[in-house]
Parts: C-alpha cells; sequence; structure tokens
C-alpha cells in the first residue's frame, strides 16, 4: 500500500490489521490498525512506528516516499508493544536519529532494547523541537494509556497526534472520519469508540478530563486528531471530544443490561420476566449470555448502560465461574457511576448473589438491594418476583441517572 497524505508534507505510513481477532485478551472482532505518521520536511521526522510484525509494511510506505536513512528524528509518543516495538527495524536504517520520549518512555523502552547505542533525547510538557518549517510541542500525558504516554502537536498544522487516545479498533480502508462515514456507518465507528474507551482507557477517565481543559487552558487549536489507532479526526474534533468529556462526566444511556450465565437455565429463565419488568418502565433492555459473547463486547455494553443486572447460579456455595470472571475484568476496569444488581438460582444453598454483592460494593459501584434468588426452577409465583424485581430496578435507575448530565 501507498503512504497517505493526512496534511501537507505529513503522511500516514502505517498498517492495517485486518485479521486480528484477539488484542492481548481483548476481542476485536473488527480488526485495527497502527497508525504512524512520517513528516516532511528540512529534518525528517517519524513520529511513533508500528506493531513488531506489520514493520516490513511500514518501511515500504516509507520508501514510497524517502529512503529511511534520511530520517533525523523520531518520536515515541508511547512504548507499548504495538507502536514502538518496530523501533529496531527503523533505527537500523538511521541509527543516528535523535529518538524523544519521555523518562518514563526511556525507562520502560530499555527493557525491551540497548538504548546505550542511541541518540535519546527525554522530553517534558511545553518543550518543542523545529525541523524546518514544523514546530512539534510534546505534551505529557501520563496514564493515558501508560505512563509514559504523551502527545504531539504540530504546531503549524493545528495537527493532534495523540497515541492510543480517541482511538478506536477498527480496520477500514478509509482514513478519515468523513470518509469512514460516508463508506460505511456512523454508528458503527460510534460504537467502535465506546468499545475501545470501555476496555482501554476505562481505569484511567479520571484523567481524561483535566488533560483535555489542559490543552484547551494551553490555548492549542485543533483541526485534526490522528490517533495510533483507527480512523484519523477531521470532521468530528470536537464531537470526539465532547464524547470524551462526556463520558469523563459520567455520561451513560438510561438503560439496562443484564448479563447472566447459567447452569441448567433456571438463571437464564430469570431474566425473561425480569427484562419484560424492565421493559414495563419504559426502559430498553439488552440480555446477554457471558459464555455466547466476547467478554470485551459485554463490558463495552456495561459501559454504556447506566444500570446492569448480574444473573448468576450457585456453584458449590459461591457464583457460577464465568460470572465472576466478568466481575474480576470489571474490577480491573475500575468503572463508576454505574447502579447494578444480582439475581440468581440455587439448589440446596445459596451463595451466588452474596459473592458477587462483595465485589461490587469492593469496585465501589451503586448496588442495588435486595438482590433476587430463586430455588430449583422459578415457578410462576417466582417469575413474578422477577417482574418486580425488574421493574423495581428500572424506577430506582431512573431516579439514580437524574444526578448526571445534561450532556
Ligand atoms: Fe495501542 Fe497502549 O497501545
Amino acid at each position: 500500500m501507498k503512504p497517505i497524505e493526512i496534511k501537507k508534507d505529513i503522511f500516514w505510513v502505517g498498517a492495517i490489521d485486518w485479521a486480528i481477532r484477539d488484542f492481548h485478551g481483548y476481542q476485536t472482532p473488527r480488526g485495527t490498525t497502527y497508525n504512524n505518521y512520517l513528516v516532511l520536511d528540512r529534518e525528517i521526522t517519524l513520529i511513533d512506528t508500528v506493531k513488531h510484525n506489520f514493520a516490513e509494511i511500514m518501511l515500504k510506505n516509507i520508501k514510497h516516499l524517502i529512503d529511511p536513512s534520511q530520517i533525523k528524528n523520531i518520536i515515541i509518543n508511547h512504548i507499548e508493544n504495538d507502536h514502538a516495538m518496530a523501533l529496531d527495524k527503523i533505527m537500523a536504517y538511521c541509527p543516528e536519529a535523535k529518538i524523544y520520549l519521555t523518562q518514563k518512555g526511556k525507562d520502560g523502552l530499555e527493557r525491551f532494547f540497548d538504548l546505550s547505542k542511541w541518540n535519546i533525547n527525554v522530553v517534558k510538557t511545553g518543550q518543542k523541537i523545529n525541523t524546518g518549517n514544523k514546530t512539534f510541542l510534546f505534551i505529557e500525558t501520563p496514564m493515558m494509556h501508560w505512563p509514559d504516554s504523551m502527545m504531539t502537536y504540530i504546531e503549524e498544522d493545528k495537527l493532534l497526534i495523540s497515541q492510543d487516545a480517541f482511538g478506536q479498533h477498527l480496520a477500514s480502508s478509509s482514513r478519515f472520519d468523513d470518509e469512514f462515514i460516508n463508506c460505511s456507518s456512523e454508528e458503527i465507528l460510534n460504537d467502535a469508540v465506546w468499545d475501545y474507551y470501555a476496555n482501554i482507557l476505562m481505569p484511567f477517565g479520571f484523567i481524561i478530563k483535566p488533560k483535555i481543559l489542559e490543552l484547551q487552558k494551553m490555548g492549542l487549536e485543533i483541526d485534526m486528531i490522528a490517533p495510533d489507532h483507527g480512523i484519523i479526526w477531521r470532521k468530528n474534533v470536537s464531537k470526539i471530544l465532547k464524547i470524551y468529556l462526556d463520558i469523563a462526566e459520567g455520561f451513560a444511556e438510561e438503560r439496562v443490561l443484564i448479563v447472566y450465565d447459567t447452569m441448567w437455565n433456571s438463571t437464564e429463565h430469570m431474566t425473561y420476566p425480569i427484562a419484560q419488568g424492565i421493559k414495563s418502565e419504559g426502559l430498553d433492555c439488552k440480555v446477554i449470555k457471558l459464555r455466547a459473547t466476547p467478554m470485551s463486547i459485554a463490558i463495552t455494553e456495561f459501559w454504556r448502560c447506566r444500570g446492569t443486572l448480574i444473573g448468576a447460579p450457585t456453584l458449590n456455595n459461591l457464583a457460577f465461574p464465568p460470572v465472576m470472571q466478568f466481575l474480576d475484568y470489571l474490577r480491573g476496569l475500575r468503572p463508576k457511576n454505574r447502579i447494578v444488581g444480582t439475581f440468581g438460582s440455587y439448589g440446596w444453598g445459596g451463595g451466588a448473589v452474596k459473592e458477587m454483592n462483595e465485589v461490587i460494593k469492593k469496585i465501589g459501584l451503586e448496588l442495588f438491594e435486595p438482590s433476587l434468588e430463586v430455588k430449583y426452577r422459578p415457578s410462576l409465583d417466582d417469575e413474578e418476583r422477577c417482574y418486580e424485581f425488574g421493574k423495581n430496578f428500572a424506577i430506582r435507575l431512573k431516579e439514580y441517572h437524574k444526578q448526571f448530565g445534561p450532556f
């Protein structure tokens, strides 16, 4: 493939990974891209690299434009493997190039490469380099996504190269948001933004708002945001910034997710009347069986909905393991501003809802009580209890939701 000019003399030289379905354990049904950028100026600068097994593609893209030995500067915005592990391949062509990265970036990168032979330059927020006609401003963004993370802003082009932030795991032949929306759909793009945020950035939501405000305080005019994954924002820059700010402020959709798993279908049978009870209060409800759904999709839905009901049968006095796996994954993502209730079936001794509730309290989510348990198979009376449980949860959720927004 050929490089794509995103601004005058600034080229996308990355790779599209159409085939990836498992990104370090996170399911990526839409594939992804590894974006990196080559800036042609008096001094040629490369921003980020790609995942190691796409180094050859990146090099070919660069060779369409220049001999890689002409590269004078390499900026590493983020050292995670999908962006920095092709660095040695490019340095083989330009061993004298200056490498710019944060102190934490240097500390991490030296665990992967022998940095003593390279020209390493540690930078901080506010530092700049000029390469002729272009000025690169560095902005540290620790924990967006790793401690080393930073962004690079090219002043003359009003271009923010944002590494993981504002990205999406979305393989496409389109490089820009408007192209993608015209050729595919805005809904798919929106889903990809939520999916990425929920699974990659959720634990670091607390830093997103202050960082965006810091960018605004610095007076940076931004007319393009080029992340390291997915499409580049050129028509919907303010929209993607607002989506991130809204999420950081606690935005969620006023609807309900039911996630559950089941051994002999009793917990599953509880979901039907519960969903009807929710619907009776005018709220939309989606039901996900955990073993039938990739974890990352269940997590994204959890994050999009203001409230979730989690269902598990009891096994050996504890909650059924696939449901606890979901809760463990969720705990690591440190979600906030969501209300959660639990339900489940048991035979001779309960325990599932107790165990689930303990984890929900530990996470710090709002716990809806009382939980609901059914012995063996739900009877008609039990189904009525399930319906009321769903209805009461919906009423409580609508009340809880009022404290957020308007967005
Ligand atoms: Fe796409 Fe945090 O790496």
